[in-house]
C-alpha cells in the first residue's frame, strides 16, 4: 500500500519508516500541508496521511475520492479539521485517538515547576555567568490546591502526578469518575469552587462549543488572586485577551500555554525572522510571567512512536478487516468502536 504523508516534520520519519515497513505501508513524505491547492500529489496512491493543520474539506475530499484515494488516516486525535459529512459514503477517517497522556501532563507539570521556581530566568542568568537570585523566590507546591479541568485521560494523569506533589486536587468534569472520587486529596467540585479556590488551574477538557472561552473576563474574575493557569489542551478554552487583561491587572499570577488561540498561523514554524503580527501573542510571550511553548506537549519518543504504530495499525485493519475501531463515522456519530462496515 502507497500513503502520501502530508505536512512532514522531520521527527514523524523514523517511527512511521519502521511501522510502515513491518505492516507493508509505504509512505512518500511530503512537506507541504494538504490542501486544495497540494491534493493532486495524492494521486496514484491508496491514502493519505494527514495532521492537525491540513484542510481536508469537502472540495479536498471529492479530489482524493475522484482519484481513487480511499482512506484518510489521521496522524492525531482531532478531527475539527475534517468535514466527516462530506467524506460520508466516499471515504474512510481513521484516526489515533490517545498515544501518551503522560507526554501532555508531564509538559504541563513541566512549564508549572518552570514558571514558579522561575528556572526559565535561572538558565538564561547562569549561561551568562550571573548568579544573582534576586528575583528567583517561587513556592513550594505540597499543600496547595490545583483545580483539574477535565479529569480523562490526560487530567487524571497530571492529577497523579500533583498527588505526587502532596497537592489537594479539586477536580471538574462533566462526566466525574468515581475511582477518582474515591481517592485520598481529590474531590469533584463545581467550576465555579473550583474557580474560587484553585492556588493553580490545569485545563485538560476538549475544546467544543460549551468549553469555549472557558476561561474569559467573569472566569478571572472569580479566580484567586495570583492563580496560575495551565492550558496545555486547546488554545480556545481560554480568551486570550481575557488573560493578558488579568495578567495586567495582577489578578493572574502566571501563565503556562502549550496552545493559543490563534495558533494555526504561527505554531510549528520557525517565525524568527518575521514580524510578529499578533499583538496579544506578542504581549503574552513578553511578560515575564508567561511561558509559551508551541503545542509541543505531545512530543515525546513514545507518543511519537505511538502515534506511528497506531496510524499503520489502523490502516492495516482497515485494508485486511474491512474495518477499523479508530473510524470515524459521521452515520452514527461515534468515534470510537462503532459498528465498522455496515455504518460507511
Ligand atoms: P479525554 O477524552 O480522555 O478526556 C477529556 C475529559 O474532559 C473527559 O473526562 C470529559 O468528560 C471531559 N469533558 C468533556 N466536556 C467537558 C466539559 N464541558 N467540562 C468539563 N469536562 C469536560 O481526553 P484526553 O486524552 O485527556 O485529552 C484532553 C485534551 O488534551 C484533548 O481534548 C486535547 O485538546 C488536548 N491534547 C493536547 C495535546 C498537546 O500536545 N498539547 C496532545 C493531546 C491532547
Amino acid at each position: 500500500m502507497k500513503f502520501a504523508f502530508f505536512d512532514t516534520k522531520p521527527y514523524d520519519k523514523p517511527a512511521f519508516e519502521k511501522y510502515g515497513k513491518e505492516y507493508g505501508i509505504k509512505f512518500k513524505f511530503f512537506e507541504t500541508k494538504l490542501n486544495e491547492d497540494t491534493v493532486g500529489l495524492a494521486k496514484g496512491f491508496d491514502g493519505v496521511c494527514a495532521f492537525v493543520n491540513d484542510t481536508v474539506n469537502e472540495n479536498v475530499i471529492e479530489h482524493l475520492h475522484q482519484m481513487g484515494v480511499s482512506v484518510i488516516a489521521l496522524r492525531c486525535a482531532g478531527f475539527n479539521n475534517v468535514d466527516v459529512k462530506a467524506a460520508y459514503g466516499k471515504i474512510h477517517v481513521l484516526r489515533v485517538p490517545a498515544y501518551s497522556p503522560y507526554a501532555v501532563a508531564e509538559h504541563a507539570m513541566a512549564l508549572l515547576l518552570t514558571s514558579i521556581r522561575r528556572i526559565h530566568k535561572a538558565y538564561i542568568r547562569s549561561k551568562e555567568f550571573n548568579f544573582s537570585l534576586a528575583g528567583l523566590t517561587g513556592f513550594d507546591l505540597f499543600g496547595k490546591t490545583v483545580g483539574v479541568v477535565g479529569t480523562g485521560r490526560i487530567g487524571r494523569v497530571f492529577i497523579d502526578i500533583c498527588r505526587g506533589f502532596g497537592m489537594n486536587v479539586l477536580a471538574y468534569d462533566k462526566f466525574p469518575s468515581k475511582e477518582l472520587e474515591a481517592m485520598e486529596n481529590v474531590r469533584y467540585t463545581t467550576m465555579e469552587q473550583l474557580l474560587e479556590k484553585s492556588d493553580i488551574i490545569s485545563l485538560h477538557c476538549p475544546l467544543t462549543e460549551e468549553t469555549y472561552h472557558l476561561i474569559d473576563e467573569e472566569a478571572v474574575d472569580k479566580c484567586k488572586k495570583g492563580v496560575i493557569l495551565i492550558n496545555t489542551s486547546r488554545g480556545a478554552l481560554v480568551n486570550a485577551d481575557a488573560l493578558l487583561a488579568g495578567i495586567k491587572s495582577r489578578k493572574i499570577g502566571a501563565a503556562c500555554l502549550d496552545v493559543y488561540e490563534e495558533e494555526a498561523e504561527w505554531f510549528f514554524e520557525d517565525n524568527s525572522g518575521h514580524i510578529m503580527e499578533d499583538d496579544t501573542l506578542a504581549r503574552l510571550i513578553s511578560m515575564p510571567n508567561v511561558i509559551v511553548t508551541s503545542h509541543q506537549a505531545f512530543l515525546t519518543e513514545e507518543a511519537l512512536s505511538n502515534i506511528a504504530e497506531t496510524t499503520v495499525k489502523n490502516i492495516s485493519k482497515h485494508f485486511k478487516e474491512g474495518k477499523c475501531k479508530n473510524e470515524i463515522c459521521y452515520r452514527c456519530g461515534k468515534v470510537e468502536d462503532c459498528n465498522k462496515g455496515k455504518c460507511f
